[in-house]
């Protein structure tokens, strides 16, 4: 899907974060065409999640710039970026345990769109995600795989062009995973996702084009079955995880 046809959504130009001495993030060249649904993958400490939390804002990059349309992203607040269209779902669950799951989700359309609409796109995640079974019980008593598709709804209730999601199937029961992974095929090609992800398993199952990290740098890049071919991909990474259980 990295056609050259297809515009440039997000670009990222010799993103770097250090820490002190360390280079967690190192001069990284990132292109995602609008669309495409994309796995972040890597050994631990490869830099996955520093990558990301620039992208969210979490954290501000050392040097480098990264585009989003035709914004600068860099430095900006995650309230800003999430104000130019940008869905983010954290590591840290962000749930008002107290409500209802619908409530949640409602909630979550209603910072951009009228009461009415927020309650027709509330009914559309329900049963885009497969959760109106869920739509009356406290998200404090859900499992944790379900807290994690009520959060789903609610980043895709603000109707976000691009969605970012740091680990979205971690704790989730097979079940789960295989839900989260059917919607996130549905959602590629209407919205543009980027997806860190461990679980080798769930990421052959949505099928996605692969950035694998490496020490800071962006080592590879191909669809499942080229990275999964990959005898240095195997050697830095699959060898070590074989089945991606993380
Ligand atoms: N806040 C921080 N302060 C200092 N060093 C950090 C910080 N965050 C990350 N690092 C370091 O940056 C490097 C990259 O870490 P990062 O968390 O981005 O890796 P990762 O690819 O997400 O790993 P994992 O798969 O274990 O989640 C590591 O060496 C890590 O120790
Ligand atoms: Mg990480």
């Amino acid at each position: 899907m990295t056609t050259s046809a297809a515009p440039a959504l997000l670009t990222t130009a010799d993103l770097t974060m250090r820490f002190g001495g360390v280079v967690a993030v190192d001069q990284v060249n990132f292109t995602l065409t609008s669309g495409e649904l994309r796995c972040l993958i890597g050994p631990n400490g490869a830099g996955k999640s520093t990558f990301f939390k620039c992208l969210t804002g979490q954290l501000k990059p050392t040097a480098g710039t990264i585009q989003f349309n035709d914004q600068e992203l860099s430095g900006q607040t995650t309230h800003a970026i999430v104000r130019k269209g940008i869905g983010i779902k954290t590591q840290v669950p962000n749930l008002f345990d107290g409500l209802p799951a619908r409530e949640n989700i409602a909630l979550s359309a209603r910072q951009n769109h009228s009461q009415q609409q927020s309650e027709e796109i509330t009914d559309e995640m329900l049963e885009l995600i497969s959760i109106a079974g869920l739509a009356h019980r406290e998200v404090g008593n859900l499992a944790h795989g379900e807290r994690q598709l009520v959060e789903l709804a609610m980043v895709l209730a603000g109707k976000p062009q691009l969605v970012l999601l740091d680990e979205p199937a971690a704790g989730m029961t097979a079940e789960e995973r295989g839900r989260l992974a059917a919607v996130l095929r549905d959602l590629a090609g209407r919205t543009s996702l980027i997806v860190v992800e461990h679980d080798m398993q769930f990421i052959r199952e949505i099928a996605t084009e692969i950035t694998v990290f490496h020490r800071g740098r962006v080592f590879l890049e191909g669809d499942v079955a080229e990275i999964m071919a990959h005898s240095e991909v195997q050697e830095i990474y699959l060898g070590k995880e074989a089945n991606g259980a993380a």
